[in-house]
């Protein structure tokens, strides 16, 4: 028997399968990294990864949730208002949250956050203070990739390898 042609066909069928996986597995992560990015700029800046200013209740240009929020999402205040912890499992947290203001709020959910981002509205169907912006301008891809960005903010930061850094 002549194992020749059919070994050279299975090896063939091998490097298309291997080339093949690495193109889907390329554009996958390339479509994690675009999303990740997206959300981070918005999160910092105020713009969407293609440049676009995210319209908002107050009119600010250029000025992300991290104004208030901070780089890390674990809030602060703002002009004396309590400016809550918004990474995401902090906000889905079982026990819910009371803030210093006195409003109470059961968990949120992804649903639920959107509506507290675009209108203002908290888990608990309470209007949120007027010192959050309403962002009318996200799309509905922009609030996946942002809450994917939060949800990365609460993961336990990797070790950072040996330096130099460059920004
Ligand atoms: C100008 C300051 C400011 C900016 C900028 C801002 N926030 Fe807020 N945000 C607040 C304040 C203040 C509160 C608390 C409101 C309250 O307690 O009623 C809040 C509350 C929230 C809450 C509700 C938290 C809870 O526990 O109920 C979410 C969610 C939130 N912000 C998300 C965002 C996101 C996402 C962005 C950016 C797209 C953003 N915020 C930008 C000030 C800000």
């Amino acid at each position: 028997m002549n194992l020749g042609p059919r070994l050279a066909l299975s090896s063939g069928l091998v490097m298309v399968a291997l080339m093949g996986g690495g193109g889907i597995l390329q554009s996958f992560g390339s479509v994690l990294v675009s999303s990740l990015e997206n959300g981070r700029q918005i999160y910092r800046f105020g713009v969407t990864a293609e440049g676009r200013m995210v319209e908002n209740s107050h009119g600010m240009k250029g000025v992300g949730c991290a104004m208030c929020h901070g780089p890390d999402g674990r809030g602060g205040s703002m002009h004396g208002i309590p400016v809550p912890n918004i990474t995401f499992s902090f906000l889905t947290d079982p026990e819910g949250y009371e803030s210093e203001t006195g409003r109470r709020r059961p968990p949120y959910n992804e649903e639920t956050f959107k509506a507290a981002v675009v209108a203002g509205i908290d888990s608990g169907g309470d209007p949120l203070h007027p010192e959050m912006p309403r962002w009318t301008g996200l799309t509905a891809k922009d609030l996946e990739d942002l809450l994917d960005y939060l949800k990365s903010l609460g993961k336990p930061k990797p070790p950072i390898p040996e330096g130099p850094y460059v920004l």
